[in-house]
């Protein structure tokens, strides 16, 4: 099964199996990592699914939709590697995929 990093806000790197459909905030709560809330369920409306994103694997993932983008400029702790993990889904080729989980709003 292709796999996913986590990096936890301690700093701890948690390599995952990650399944092909999910999103990356479904495979994160899954695995049990409850400081990433995901208050909203995956509806695009809370960004309490914030991860930042290893540049490295930037050009691999979807671009920013609209509504996305909205909402990332509401958090206080916005980069240019920010995404909304319920907004990404993992697909065979984001096999290695690495994200922190941003700071709490
Ligand atoms: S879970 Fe609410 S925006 Fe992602």
């Amino acid at each position: 099964m292709p796999s996913l990093t986590v990096i936890t806000r301690d700093e701890t790197r948690h390599p995952i199996e990650a399944e092909v459909g999910l999103s990356v905030m479904e495979i994160i709560r899954r695995a049990g990592f409850d400081e990433l809330v995901a208050l909203c369920g995956g509806c695009c409306s809370c960004a309490t699914c914030h991860v930042y994103v290893r540049e490295s694997d930037l050009e691999r993932l979807p671009p920013l939709a609209g509504d996305e983008n909205d909402l990332l400029d509401s958090s206080e702790h916005r980069t240019e590697r920010s995404r909304l993990s319920c907004q990404l889904k993992f697909e065979a080729g984001m096999d290695g995929l690495e994200v922190a989980i941003a700071p709490e709003d």
